[in-house]
């Protein structure tokens, strides 16, 4: 089959009607443990079928179908030469602001508030500056959205390609229809990979984590490209189903992505300081760690 000729024109490519309903989704599959009722059983929380959301459904669909190891390799090569655009960091939130400005006027929080309260979390707790850099910028790669990259493609829990999938991935049943599991020399355990090889050497699905890595690579201390990359891998840092691929160095990693975590999901904080307010620290913390103008 080809690719190409089978991804759905562009009226399917937006099932979700903005990216934070994704990641909304993910807060109800994993919700926040200290908000959880006592008399409530956490599995019940769990139990993600039950969603009610056909747009999330959707999403998935579209999601699993598409993320080949073709795919990933194709825009890899798309992408990751960052010869697209240049902007100072600044711009390129604005940039991103955009997402929701065009699609979904009504939401209540734009992509930098977002960010700033994930930073904010992370500062507030005494963690070091360059995990609140990481908090400021570990969305920066849904700019995808906007070079014209469908939802799924954006966004979503992120997983291997080019060996089998694990049902601990959400709505495993949809990779049905993805191509890779007729194809021998991806539908095994360990694919075209080794035990134990080591993440840095497993594709993973495409998408605004991966894309930020590269971005970020040259600047950020190894733990928070750590997170930044696999901050959607929740088959691997909620479920540990890829633990046969990981060596003993991304074990030690994944703490710091574990540390990340809950900081993405559950930050969100009403009483939010202002952007004005703020500006000072964060201009001179881009500053210390990143250069002044950012490759797309
Ligand atoms: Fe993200
Ligand atoms: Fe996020």
């Amino acid at each position: 089959m080809n690719l190409k000729d089978s991804i759905p024109a562009v009226d399917q490519t937006a099932p979700l009607s903005n990216l934070d309903e994704w990641e909304d989704d993910v807060v109800r599959r994993y919700p926040d443990p200290s908000k959880i009722n006592a008399d409530k059983d956490e599995e019940a929380f769990r139990d993600y079928n039950a969603t009610e959301k056909d747009s999330v459904r959707e999403f998935y669909r579209l999601n699993h179908r598409y993320q080949t190891f073709d795919f990933v390799l194709e825009h890899k090569k798309k992408y990751l030469s960052f010869s697209k655009d240049k902007m100072p960091i600044w711009d390129a939130f604005t940039f991103l602001n955009k997402l929701v400005d065009d699609s979904d006027p009504d939401t209540d929080l734009d992509q930098m508030q977002h960010l700033l309260q994930t930073s904010e979390a992370i500062r507030n707790d005494g963690h070091p500056d360059w995990m609140v850099l990481v908090g400021l910028i570990h969305d920066m790669g849904k700019v995808l959205c906007l070079f014209g990259e469908p939802q799924w493609a954006v966004v979503g829990d992120t997983f291997p390609v080019g060996c089998a999938f694990s049902d601990k991935i959400v709505f495993p049943e949809f990779f049905k229809d993805n191509p890779d599991i007729h194809n021998s020399s991806y539908n095994t355990k360990y694919g075209i990979y080794s035990p134990n090889c080591g993440l840095d050497n497993v594709h993973m699905s495409w998408g605004h984590d991966e894309y930020v890595y590269h971005m970020m690579k040259d600047f950020i201390p190894e733990p928070g490209l750590y997170m930044l990359r696999y901050h959607s891998f929740y088959s691997q840092h909620r479920e540990n189903a890829y633990d046969h691929l990981m060596n003993d160095h991304d074990r030690d990693m994944f703490k710091w992505v574990n540390l990340f975590n809950p900081y993405d999901l559950y930050s969100k904080n009403p009483n939010q300081k202002s952007w004005e307010e703020l500006k000072p620290y964060y201009e001179n913390l881009v500053a210390k760690y990143l250069p002044q103008t950012l490759s797309f």
